[in-house]
């Protein structure tokens, strides 16, 4: 049977991105797989976090998680700090990495670059995010990590490193391979189709956040920067606003790009712009509205807790092993 781990970090409100990228892909392998998802509140920290906001958002994370379609009978649902293995078998893999190799990763040096601008200094955890990334996922010996396409370097990472420990004290982990959605694995932004849409961006027309209302995702579809070409074709080089509509559409709608293009062959931007609001506006309704039934009550304290004692049960075992293939033990 597969294991699959991933994470989200509760580091600000979730976007169309995350989604598709990642949670709705999470949901399907809780019926066939042994399921662990995360919230992952220490690689958040690893930029600034007001305190108040971060505890606020670990909550909501979970709620979000469940609202979208996650069973906590099915799939484990835990917060990271609340399993003290992943920051010890994190320290060891930063104890097994590289500073070159972390220096090289795109992500660092696009936060690292983002950082300085806007506080004055880089935050070391920046530059050691990716050992505990491969440590969240290694605990659990996943086979499997459905992610969006912008974590395919902290994968290789996590592959190396565990083939790196594995050669040099013994066989302990699994290697994990990735699996990213057809559709989704990159949502970019609307106002800058060339970029991802991120939960960071300064421009609220640029990204859609899993709890905006039906009215202000049709807003902001509407205000999505297209072309002047006039027809829906998948062409990412020449028309990149119009192709990342599509894969939204796609991501969506189950339907292929060339079925999408016949779908809207001869007709304007308008239609297809009122489609792909309506298909997002149909997904998000549901989960908006369970979500605000979450949230403040007391189940989710429960299915967290629970959550966190048998991640806990998992990781111990592989801890308990990495511990002793590295002499990292006494008795
Ligand atoms: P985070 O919170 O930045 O992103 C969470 C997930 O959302 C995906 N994603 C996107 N997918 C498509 N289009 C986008 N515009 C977009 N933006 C974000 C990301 O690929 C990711 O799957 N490093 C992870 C968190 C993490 C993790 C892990 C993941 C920590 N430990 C272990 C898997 C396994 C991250 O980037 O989180």
């Amino acid at each position: 049977m597969e294991i699959i781990f991933s994470g989200i970090q509760p580091s600000g409100s979730l976007t169309l991105g995350n989604y598709l990228g990642a949670l709705k892909n999470f949901i399907p392998f809780q019926d066939t797989a042994e399921c662990y998802y995360c919230i992952v509140n220490q690689h958040a920290i690893t930029m600034p976090q007001p305190s108040n906001l971060l505890h606020e958002r670990t909550r909501n994370l979970a709620a979000l998680y469940i609202a979208a379609g996650l069973d906590p009978k099915k799939a484990t649902i835990f917060v990271q700090s609340e399993v003290p293995e992943h920051a010890l078998l994190g320290w060891m893999m930063i104890c097994s990495a590289y500073v070159g190799e972390m220096e090289r990763m795109t992500q660092y040096k696009s936060k690292a670059q983002k950082a300085e601008k806007k506080e004055g200094f880089i935050p070391l955890g920046l530059l050691t995010y990716p050992p505990l990334m491969a440590a969240d996922i290694l605990l659990y010996q996943a086979t499997l990590v459905p992610v969006g396409e912008d974590q395919t370097q902290h994968m290789e990472i996590t592959r190396d490193l565990a083939e790196r420990f594995n050669r040099k004290y013994g066989e302990v982990f699994t290697l994990p391979k990735m699996w990213s959605p057809e559709g989704g694995a990159r949502v970019m932004s609307l106002q800058e189709p060339t970029s991802k849409m991120s939960k960071s961006d300064d421009n609220e027309w640029a990204t859609i956040h899993m709890l905006d209302t039906a009215d202000v995702i049709v807003k902001k579809i509407k205000r999505a920067v297209t072309d002047s070409l006039g027809h829906v074709h998948y062409d990412k080089e020449n028309q990149p606003g119009v192709s990342n509509l599509m894969s939204i559409h796609a991501a969506i709608s189950g339907k292929t790009f060339e079925e999408i293009e016949k779908m809207y062959e001869g007709q304007g931007y308008g239609v297809f712009k009122k489609d792909v609001a309506d298909l997002v506006v149909e997904e998000m309704t549901p989960v908006l509205q369970r979500y605000e039934e979450l949230t403040g009550s007391p189940e989710l304290d429960e299915i967290l807790d629970e959550g966190a004692a048998k991640a806990h049960e998992k990781a111990k075992v592989t801890y308990d092993k990495a511990i002793h293939a590295m002499g990292l033990y006494r008795k």
